[in-house]
């Protein structure tokens, strides 16, 4: 099997980034789907929001650096990254070595209306009296570095397919 480059998806929370990496995997011949997110609850044996509660965000911070190290080192995945990946600005030149990164994009209100449908007490960046503020003030920190990414894909107003032709796409074009 050849080595391919990484896929990297990186955003928001909310922006799509699990289920988008889900499905390129599965459109790509020979790519394997990787959630940092999964990986690092596999090695805690926990959920994030109990190493949050239990230990810390410094220490999830530190598992989720760690999962970076060891997986920006792999070929041939599809990786969907936990959006605070940016807060370790280390953490977007390691996935670059080896992978096209992509920023997947959409409005604050949209973010929020999807973070809204799904179970909040997973997410506890969000466990907050405002969340749709703290969203926003994470975008506001956030979003100046989700901008180095390679390729910035709109993710509003399309569907889910159509955001996967075009990741495959623009891979294919960089990659040869
Ligand atoms: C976080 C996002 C979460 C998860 C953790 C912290 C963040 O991942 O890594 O709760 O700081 O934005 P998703 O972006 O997949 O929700």
């Amino acid at each position: 099997m050849d080595n391919k480059k990484n896929i990297v998806l990186i955003g928001m929370m909310g922006a799509g980034k699990s289920t988008i990496a889900r499905l390129v995997s599965a459109k790509s011949k020979n790519f394997q789907y990787l959630d940092i997110d999964k990986e690092i609850e596999k090695l805690a044996q926990k959920h994030i929001h109990e190493i949050f509660a239990e230990n810390g965000e410094g220490h999830f911070r530190q598992l989720e650096h760690e999962m970076i190290v060891k997986y920006s080192n792999y070929s041939n995945q599809v990786i969907a990254t936990g959006g605070g990946i940016v807060e370790n600005p280390e953490n977007i030149n390691l996935l670059k070595k080896n992978g096209v990164v992509f920023y997947l994009k959409a409005s604050v209100d949209e973010l929020y209306s999807r973070v809204n449908r799904a179970y909040q007490g997973s997410r506890p960046m969000l466990n907050h009296p405002n969340p749709k503020h703290r969203l926003k003030e994470l975008m506001g920190r956030r979003e100046r570095f989700y901008k180095s990414a390679d390729f910035e894909i709109d993710t509003e107003n399309k569907e889910l397919v159509q955001i996967v032709d075009e990741i495959i796409e623009k891979y294919g074009k960089i990659t040869g």
